[in-house]
């Protein structure tokens, strides 16, 4: 039996000296599902996501990925497992330039006898493929991404999850610090890998984005999942409840199979 879900984590600990940033979360994710991830700061959003993305370890609990048993030990692991952080600012080598970045540490090669050649303007044509697909401006993809804007760095890191033929795709605040224009762009990216039938987790604190982009709420309060909810049977006043604990608990028992709202709408995108 195909199973629906593509993640599922039990009873996440996560202890940093005598913080508990996460005390026994259960988190699923199911194929082509995009959650919102919620809560006020210092929550443990960022901390659930980084266990996910591989870049730090939980404390204890236990994952599958695909209906098998993992422990996501490296970010390596992650990507391998077809897992793509975006974060605002890292995740990409300032030293590097546009191309690079998204071909990096997936360097399309050529052998001839016994040397190796990158196909170097192969990748070029194909970044600036992925790019013009995505509408965003970058300059050059021959530039150094040292200099871009937050929009612009935000583009790269998500043309490198679209090109990757990612299963899920974790956003940390993708649009934290963008202008109007530029969180509209980055909205439409994420759009578009819905738009493929990636999973996608996206925290955020812009709560329009949450009613609109997500299937399903995961609220987060003081490093417990205090809500779980079909986003359309939420509005922005019931999350905001939950973010704060004026309402304790909201939990809807995980209805299967998971049909993307997209789907339902039968919207074209
Ligand atoms: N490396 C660390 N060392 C010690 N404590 C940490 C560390 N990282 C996070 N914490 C603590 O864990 C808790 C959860 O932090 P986390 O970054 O996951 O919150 P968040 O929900 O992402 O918040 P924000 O909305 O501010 O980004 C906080 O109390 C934080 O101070
Ligand atoms: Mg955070």
């Amino acid at each position: 039996m195909t199973t629906d879900l593509l993640l599922q984590a039990t009873d996440l600990k996560k202890s940093y000296g005598a913080v508990q940033a996460l005390r026994g979360v259960d988190f699923s994710v199911a194929r082509g599902e995009t959650i919102a991830l919620v809560g006020d700061n210092g929550a443990g959003k960022s901390t659930l996501v980084k266990i996910l993305s591989g870049a730090i370890q939980p404390t204890s609990g236990s994952m599958r990925f695909d209906g098998k048993d993992i422990a996501i030990s490296s970010t390596e692991v992650a990507r391998r497992l077809g897992i793509e952080t975006v974060y605002q600012d890292l995740g990409l080598c300032d030293n590097l330039t546009v191309a690079e970045n998204i071909f990096l540490g997936r360097e399309q090669i050529r052998r001839v006898g016994p040397f190796t050649f990158l196909k170097t303007a192969e990748m070029r044509r194909r970044a600036e493929e992925v790019l013009r697909d995505l509408s965003v401006n970058v300059p050059r993809v021959t530039a150094s991404v040292a200099g871009l804007s937050g929009g612009q760095r935000q583009a790269v890191s998500l043309a490198r999850a679209r090109l990757w033929e990612r299963s899920m795709v974790l956003l940390d605040e993708p649009t934290a610090a963008l202008g109007v224009q530029e969180t509209k762009r980055a909205m439409d990216g994420v759009r578009k890998i819905q738009a493929e039938g990636i999973s996608v987790v996206l925290i955020t604190h812009n709560m329009p984005m949450v009613m609109e982009m997500s299937d399903r709420v995961v609220v987060m309060r003081r490093g417990e999942k205090v809500g779980d909810v079909p986003t359309s049977m939420l509005n922005a006043d019931a999350v905001v409840s939950l973010i704060t604990g004026a309402r304790e608990r909201w939990i809807e028992p995980a209805t299967t199979p998971f049909r993307s709202r997209r789907a339902e709408a039968g919207a074209v995108l």
